[in-house]
Formats: structure tokens, C-alpha cells, sequence
């Protein structure tokens, strides 16, 4: 994670950004030191990458690597505005003694975890494209991580990166929105997850599915409440967690955990 220390929203670059709304800086801290002591308390392990003037978007650390098996594949930003957050991740992973880290830099452009994730049971990588990433990182992707892709079109600008409309809850479930995706993307996420939890357009519009789930504790934004419901009926333990200010540069509770999968 990487402390909103200077977050600001002073460029659009995706529907949520309203640069003439203000953000209210103090606010935003507090709200992702609670996001972080959520995650501790649950027993996780939190990294805190410094963060760097002049890169407000900085916060979302989710976008800047994508790690599966011990390796991690780097990201490429779609935007000038981010592409120096790249780099730092990079060095973030050089210097971690454990697992000791096989970095690869990408040449395609793509925004890491915002656009990849990883279900463990069946080993599969889901990936999104049609906004930010481009369809030719899932094939390096493949390559540098060597797990079979399974690549997904995003349709609705709103939700730009497949973590605003899909998220893996255990080894072998996922929760999505179906009509974030194209209609043969969605008939390969029925094929593959015939039992996955499905969200409605407020969940989504909520932020809900940009959560974190350790396989029994999901945690998601405070507006998410109707999935919330759906995922403690389904067996699992919501934490809700208010990230209003966040919500205003277009992310939620994913954006802010880059996860390290050793
Ligand atoms: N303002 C950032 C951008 O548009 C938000 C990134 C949100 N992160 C995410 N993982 N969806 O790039």
C-alpha cells in the first residue's frame, strides 16, 4: 500500500475524476490508515511503499505490478501522468529479501492489478482489456508469468479496469458485474465460474467489487451494503471500510492493495 500523502485528483484520466470537486486531504489519510489497520488486524502483512510528489495517483498502488508464482510482471501506464509510479514498484520489489522477487519489465502496456488477477485453484489469470491495458500484455503476460490468461473486454468506461467489475473471493469463486463486459466475454465467465457471486449495477457503481477477500474476510467499500448482504449470505465475513475521498480519483479498496503472491 502507498499512503495518499499526495493525492489530489488534478487530471482526468478516467469517468470518476472531477477535477473541480475538491478532495479533502486529511480525510483521505485517515480513511486509508483505517483501510490498512483493517488489513493488519485481519492478520495481513502490510508493505508501505513511500510515496512521491507529483504523482497523486500514487495511492492506487494496485496498478503498478503484477506478481503470480514469485515473479512479478511490471507495469506500463496508459498515461503520461502515471508512468513514473512504474519504477518505483520496480524498486520496491528489488529490495525485499523474501521471497526474492524475479522482476520482469514489461513491453506492452498494461496497469497491473487493475487489469490482472489471479485465482489460484484453477491457476487462471483473468485479464482486462478495452480501456487501459492492452490485449498484447495478456500474451506477455503468459509468457512472463507462465499461467494460462484468460482475456476479458471491458465495455462501460466506468469501470475501466477489470478490478472495478470483478474479484476473486476464495481459490475457486469470483464475484462480477456482468455487464461490464462484452456479451462473449461474459459467456466465457459463465463457462468458467458457473457459481460465481454476481453484483448488481449499484454494487458496482458502489466500488463493492473493488475489494480485497482473503478466501473468508472480504473487505469493501461502506456504500457496497447490498453486496455485502449477498457475500454474508454466501458464507463469507463483509468489512466495510469508507473510502469516500479515494472514490473521487476512481478507485476503492483493490486499488489501494497490490497483493504479493510468492
Ligand atoms: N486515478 C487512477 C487512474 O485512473 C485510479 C486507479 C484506480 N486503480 C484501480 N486499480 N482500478 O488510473
Amino acid at each position: 500500500m502507498c499512503p495518499p500523502a499526495y493525492f489530489t485528483v488534478k487530471y482526468a484520466i478516467n469517468p470518476w475524476m472531477d477535477t473541480t470537486s475538491p478532495v479533502d486531504a486529511d480525510l483521505a489519510g485517515k480513511q486509508w490508515e483505517r483501510l490498512r489497520e483493517t488489513l493488519v488486524e485481519l492478520g495481513h502483512r502490510v508493505h508501505v511503499l513511500t510515496p512521491q510528489a507529483g504523482l497523486p495517483d500514487m495511492v492506487y498502488a494496485a496498478n503498478g505490478a503484477f506478481s503470480v508464482d514469485g515473479t512479478v510482471y511490471g507495469a506500463r501506464f496508459r498515461y503520461p501522468q502515471r508512468a513514473a509510479e512504474a519504477a518505483a514498484h520496480q524498486a520496491f520489489y528489488a529490495i525485499q529479501d523474501e521471497p526474492g522477487w524475479r522482476f520482469v519489465a514489461p513491453t506492452e502496456i498494461n496497469e497491473g492489478e487493475g487489469d490482472f488477477t489471479y485465482v489460484p485453484g484453477p491457476g487462471l489469470i483473468l485479464a482486462g482489456y478495452g480501456f487501459r491495458t492492452e490485449p498484447t500484455a495478456h500474451a506477455e503476460a503468459q509468457e512472463v508469468l507462465g499461467r494460462p490468461v484468460i482475456s476479458l473486454r471491458l465495455v462501460d468506461p466506468r469501470f475501466y479496469h477489470l478490478d472495478m467489475a470483478l474479484a476473486p473471493l476464495d481459490d475457486t469463486t469470483i464475484a462480477y458485474y456482468p455487464a461490464a463486459f462484452s456479451a462473449s466475454s461474459q459467456a466465457v465467465l459463465r463457462q468458467l465460474f458457473p457459481d460465481a457471486v454476481l453484483a448488481s449495477e449499484p454494487d458496482a457503481l458502489a466500488f463493492g467489487l473493488n475489494l480485497v477477500s482473503d478466501g473468508r474476510n472480504v473487505v469493501l467499500s461502506s456504500e457496497a451494503t447490498a453486496l455485502a448482504d449477498r457475500l454474508a449470505a454466501a458464507g463469507y465475513l463483509p468489512r466495510l471500510v469508507e473510502l469516500t475521498e479515494l472514490k473521487k480519483g476512481g478507485g476503492s479498496v483493490k486499488c489501494c492493495v497490490a497483493e504479493l503472491r510468492s
